[in-house]
This record gives structure tokens, C-alpha cells and sequence, in this order.
């Protein structure tokens, strides 16, 4: 070994003047390209985040309130009622968690979960300190003083009007179980729709999309299921197009549904149902890219993946086009959003009406693959961080003017009476390292983090909703 390495040595290093320079020339290139090329990462990296701006905009005093981590101490109440001591000593009692009191309707604690309505209707009537402030799982008003009907909604925003449509399921009826067994449900009553200039007065427009009381062959028969109704503008048409999730009282049926309109306020005509790619379409939502293809997201397959497809060119169907994402992961309840050429996707695990633990993915193209990166939520205390703050996902609005900034929309389902289900809306910003850091450009992590704090009030910074 020692001789060869002898009789090498001279060969490497460049034992005459010419070998030498042409060794530093190689050298220096090495060096010029390793300089080029993180230069080119660097500008690449502060490209997809945001760069610069975005740490500006981390640092302002707005934002960094909305980042604070607000910590809930709720303390379960003792069990009621006092146990045998034989009874105590033949089977110890489990632990009451606050998801067992959350789904107690008898809980003592269904005020926290459930709480009134605070007077945030009327900006003239509230003390100035107090308007403009969303309180997540308060019932929410609309201008008329009635409660917000719009679960599992999404807001569009009209650029002709420079007004937010939000529409939801219309849930204003009696909760009841079709089977003892079967899932809490209220009858279609339609598609609610509110609008508002500033993402926080909210005018009730009326039913865009009203059930079908007669027709029993109807999809919009009362007795049927209509949820998570999504709207996207299509700008060569010039329609509004609305998607939601089409079923029987079983959900058996496991279809996506299709209604039109020329204005953002309906009414719209609905055109129809069907297994996208022949295949069951549950929880779903739309998605409408910078270049305008519309996509659609849904959960198939028993809900144990999800599946991605490029719409039509009018909106109104799909592509032979889809990929499965997720697979075997049992997603649903699927927001989708992008932040500096990635896509981000948040979604539920499949517990019914029950709350459970958000993940968020991501992605450099929509049509996947998917990475997931964990778990977005911020705050509370770990019980809110595993139940997604008591609530599901539902859509991700980005809020204009701060980029990296959106609005995560929520439902906190009330299963023992579906109508007085909640709204949890809070600040979500995409900055700073994933938790499990899993695909690298060079050194640069793929996707920055997604982060969705929890607070009990919280308000737009200023500049974000036009107030
Ligand atoms: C959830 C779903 C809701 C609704 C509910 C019925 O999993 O996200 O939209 O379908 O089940 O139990």
C-alpha cells in the first residue's frame, strides 16, 4: 500500500510546472461551480418561501401576536355519581379525557366546548376593542342576528364585486338517526351563502342550492345527504361552479355533485351527480390553480385514500386524468392551498362527527406525490393540538396582501344537534422548518412548516380584508 500511494502521489499533486497549472485550473473551476450552484439553491430556496419578505413579515407586531401560543388548562371534572368500592376494585374506571366530555352531551363541560354567542354582530353596537374579533366555536351571527348556517363550507372571492362568498351546508333542521347505529343527520335543506366585504360581517344571502321535497329519485331530496359544498369562478365561462359531496342517507351512494350559476349569489342549477372516475367521491373539495385548471380532491376507496384529477376546462367535470394520493393513510376532510409554487393540502382522519388529530402534506406538483409532514396545530394544550381544536377541517383561505398568511376554516361538529355546530377559524402561516425534515433541493428543505395557532379571539391584521 505505502509504495503505491509513493508512486501516486506525484501523478495527483503535478510533479512539473504544467500539471501543476493545469491542477489549480481545475481546482478553481471546482470551486467556481460549487459557488454557482449554491448561489443558484440559495436563490431557488428564498424563491419558494418567500425569502426575505416572508421573515419581514414574520417579524411584524401583528403577526407575531398571531403566532403567540395561547395554553388552555381545563380540568376535567371528577366522575359523577360515587362508584361500589367493589365495583371500583373489580374493573379500575378509564380515565375521562376531554374528547370522552366533548362527546358527553351531559358534560359539564359543554359550555367550554359550546360556549354563547358574544354580541360581535353589530361592529356600531361593540366596544371598538371588541369588534372585528373571531371567537373560535362561539355562535357566530349574521347581520340579521341569526346564527351562521354554512358547515363544511368555502369562501370564494368575487373580484367584479370585491366581496367573499361563503357557502356551506344549511343544517337549520332537527338532528335525528336514520338507524340506531347510524350517523347523526339532518335533512337536505340546501346550500347557505353569506357574503361579506371585510371576512367578518356576514350578510345571509339566502339558499343557492335548495333541496328537492317532493322528487324521492332526487340527489337534493331532503332525505338524501349534500355536504361540503365548494365553489370556484370559472373566468372563460364566466360561471360560478359549485362541487359538493353527494349521498343517501347510508352513504352508500358516495358521489360528487355538480350546480352552476352566473352570479356568485345563486340560485344555482344543479346538473347532477356522479362517481368521478368511477369511483366513490366522499369528503371533497375543489381547487383552483394560478394557471386556472380547476381540480378535484375526494375521499375513495372506503376512504382509505385520496384521489386528484384535473376538472374540465368549464369546470363541470372530470378529466380522464387521476391519481391516487395518500394511499392507505384514511384521509378526509381535504383543504387544499399553495404557498410559493408548493402545494399544501390539510386533512382529517375518518372518526364520523367526531373530532381527531390534522395532518398537513405537501407537495412540489399537485398530482402528488404527497409527503406528509405532520401535525399543523399550535396551542391549547395537547388534547386541542390532538383534535384539531375540537373541530375538522374544512378550506384554507389565504389571506391577500400576506403571503404565507391564510384563515383555516374548521367545523366543531355538535353531533347531538347538527345545526348548532361551531365554526373554529384561525390564523395558519407557512414559514420555518418542518418538524420531520424528508426531502431536500441540496441543503433546502422541499416545504416550509404549516402552522395553525390556537386563540381564543384573535383578529385579520390590518390590510387583509380591506378594513
Ligand atoms: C365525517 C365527514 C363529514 C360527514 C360526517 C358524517 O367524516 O367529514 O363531512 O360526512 O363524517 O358522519
Amino acid at each position: 500500500m505505502r509504495t503505491r500511494n509513493k508512486y501516486r502521489k506525484p501523478t495527483i499533486l503535478g510533479c512539473n510546472a504544467g500539471s501543476r497549472y493545469s491542477t489549480s485550473v481545475v481546482v478553481l473551476s471546482l470551486l467556481g461551480c460549487l459557488i454557482l450552484l449554491h448561489l443558484y439553491t440559495y436563490i431557488h430556496h428564498t424563491d419558494r418561501t418567500g425569502g426575505q419578505s416572508q421573515l419581514r413579515l414574520n417579524h411584524h407586531p401583528q403577526f407575531i401576536e398571531l403566532q403567540e401560543v395561547e395554553e388552555e388548562n381545563i380540568q376535567i371534572p371528577p366522575p359523577k355519581g360515587k362508584r361500589s368500592p367493589r365495583a371500583a376494585k373489580r374493573r379500575p374506571k378509564r380515565t375521562t379525557t376531554l374528547i370522552d366530555e366533548f362527546l358527553d352531551e351531559n358534560s359539564q363541560l359543554r359550555h367550554v366546548f359550546f360556549p354563547g354567542h358574544k354580541k360581535t354582530i353589530d361592529p356600531i353596537q361593540t366596544p371598538a376593542n371588541e369588534s372585528y374579533y373571531y371567537y373560535p366555536g362561539r355562535i357566530w351571527l349574521d347581520t340579521d342576528g341569526n346564527p351562521i348556517q354554512a358547515h363544511g363550507g368555502g369562501i370564494v372571492y368575487d373580484k367584479k364585486s370585491r366581496t367573499y362568498y361563503w357557502y356551506g351546508e344549511y343544517k337549520d333542521g332537527p338532528t335525528y338517526q336514520v338507524h340506531k347505529k347510524g350517523a347523526a343527520r339532518v335533512d337536505i335543506i340546501g346550500v347557505g351563502c353569506y357574503s361579506s366585504k371585510d371576512l367578518w360581517t356576514w350578510k345571509h344571502e339566502g339558499i343557492v342550492l335548495a333541496a328537492d321535497e317532493t322528487n324521492e329519485t332526487h340527489d337534493l331530496h331532503t332525505s338524501n345527504v349534500l355536504e361540503r359544498p365548494k365553489v370556484i369562478y370559472n373566468e372563460r365561462t364566466g360561471k360560478y361552479v359549485m362541487w359538493m359531496h353527494i349521498d343517501d342517507a347510508n352513504y352508500t351512494k358516495a358521489a360528487a355533485g355538480v350546480a352552476i350559476s352566473d352570479t356568485p349569489d345563486g340560485p344555482f342549477d344543479y346538473l347532477g351527480s356522479q362517481r368521478p372516475h368511477g369511483y366513490e367521491s366522499r369528503d371533497m373539495t375543489v381547487f383552483k390553480d394560478d394557471d386556472g385548471t380547476a381540480y378535484l380532491i375526494y375521499s375513495s376507496e372506503d376512504n382509505s385514500e385520496l384521489h386528484i384529477g384535473p376538472l374540465t376546462e368549464d369546470y363541470l367535470n372530470v378529466t380522464s386524468v387521476m391519481r391516487r394520493i395518500l394511499v392507505g393513510q384514511h384521509r378526509e376532510a381535504p383543504a387544499l392551498f399553495k404557498h410559493e409554487g408548493t402545494y399544501y393540502m390539510i386533512t382529517s382522519g375518518c372518526t364520523g362527527w367526531a373530532p381527531n388529530e390534522a395532518l398537513a402534506h405537501a407537495a412540489e406538483s399537485i398530482l402528488g406525490p404527497w409527503e406528509t409532514i405532520g401535525n399543523p396545530c399550535i396551542g391549547g394544550n395537547k388534547m386541542f393540538r390532538l383534535t384539531t381544536f375540537f373541530a375538522q377541517s374544512t378550506f384554507v383561505l389565504p389571506l391577500p396582501g400576506f403571503p404565507g398568511s391564510f384563515i383555516f376554516m374548521a367545523d366543531r361538529w355538535n353531533p347531538a344537534d347538527l345545526r348548532d355546530s361551531r365554526y373554529v377559524w384561525l390564523p395558519m402561516i407557512v414559514a420555518g422548518p418542518v418538524d420531520h425534515p424528508l426531502e431536500y433541493s441540496f441543503e433546502f428543505p422541499l416545504w416550509s412548516r404549516v402552522s395553525i395557532y390556537w386563540h381564543r379571539k384573535w383578529r385579520l391584521p390590518h390590510g387583509s380584508s380591506g378594513f
